[in-house]
């Protein structure tokens, strides 16, 4: 009996499954104390290890996928930012745009939701087997001059053109200098129809040209970007300001001014 349990420890190891050892004994007496067929308990077996598989799988991806967080559309309350119509953001997690390489830009102010809804949409993706690759505007762009000093521009970008879907969030927040603005036309220009990207912006596209710094180079960057693509415009309250105020923050507003003006 040992011996036989030895070999079967060798041979789950050999094939990678892990999540049978663990629940092949009590299987098992259930299986006798049921009278379950052979083929019912292999199955049952089975099953297991592939639900395990696959979740081995998502927890993987979702780790190189560099989420800053974790949450989900099921976690998006639709009715506090009604601007953003429900059944276009469900359309969108059937990540069809994916598929046909297109691109999706979020804009609006801080705190509506423009990172939460990419990364619900990451997440999707790395469901549905896609391969995902979350950046800031801020870190892709430290990373490339990085890159630049080193001599490893070729495989960042290679690194950066890969994925199914890169997600670029926070785009003008800072304005980028000369050398920063063309590594970032460099990847939308790699990516255009071979890859989608999900940007997220503060800024409306008319003020692109002082993200970039140059108007001519921010209307090719959007010429690429926009052709096969979506823009969702949030307007609206903040999320993040609403829970302060929940939490009591901002209500003793007369206080606060009375406080401030005091010290
Ligand atoms: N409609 C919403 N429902 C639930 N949580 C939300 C909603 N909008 C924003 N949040 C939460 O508020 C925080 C800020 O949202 P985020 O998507 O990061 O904002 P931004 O638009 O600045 O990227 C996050 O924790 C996010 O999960
Ligand atoms: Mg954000």
């Amino acid at each position: 009996m040992i011996v036989v349990q030895e070999r079967l420890q060798e041979a789950f190891q050999q094939f990678g499954w892990s999540r049978i050892p663990e629940i092949l004994h009590t299987h098992a007496e259930e299986a006798a104390k049921h009278n379950s067929s052979y083929l019912e308990f292999l199955d049952k077996l089975l099953q297991e290890e592939i639900v395990a598989k696959r979740e081995r799988f998502v927890r993987m991806k979702t780790r190189m996928a560099h989420l800053p967080y974790h949450k989900t559309l099921d976690q998006f309350d639709f009715s506090f930012q009604p601007s953003i119509e429900e059944r276009r953001i469900r359309d969108l997690a059937t990540l069809r745009f994916v598929e046909h390489q297109e691109n999706l830009i979020f804009l609006g102010p801080p705190g509506v939701g423009k990172t939460h809804l990419a990364v619900a949409l990451a997440l999707e993706a790395i469901k549905q087997r896609y391969t995902v690759y979350f950046t800031t505007a801020h870190v892709l762009v430290q990373m490339l001059q990085q890159a630049h000093h080193s001599n490893t521009v070729a495989q960042k970008m290679k690194a950066l053109t890969k994925p199914n879907l890169l997600i670029i969030d926070e785009i003008g927040y800072r304005r980028m200098d000369d050398t920063a603005a063309h590594f970032f036309f460099q990847i939308v220009a790699e990516r255009y129809e071979t890859g989608s990207i999900i940007l997220t912006s503060n800024k409306s596209y008319g003020s692109w040209g002082e993200i970039f710094g140059d108007s001519v180079l921010a209307t090719a960057i959007l010429d690429r970007l926009l052709h096969h693509s979506s823009t969702i415009n949030i307007k609206g309250e903040s999320y993040r300001i609403k829970e302060k105020k929940k939490a009591g923050f901002f209500r003793p507003e007369s206080e606060e001014e009375k406080g401030q003006k005091m010290e």
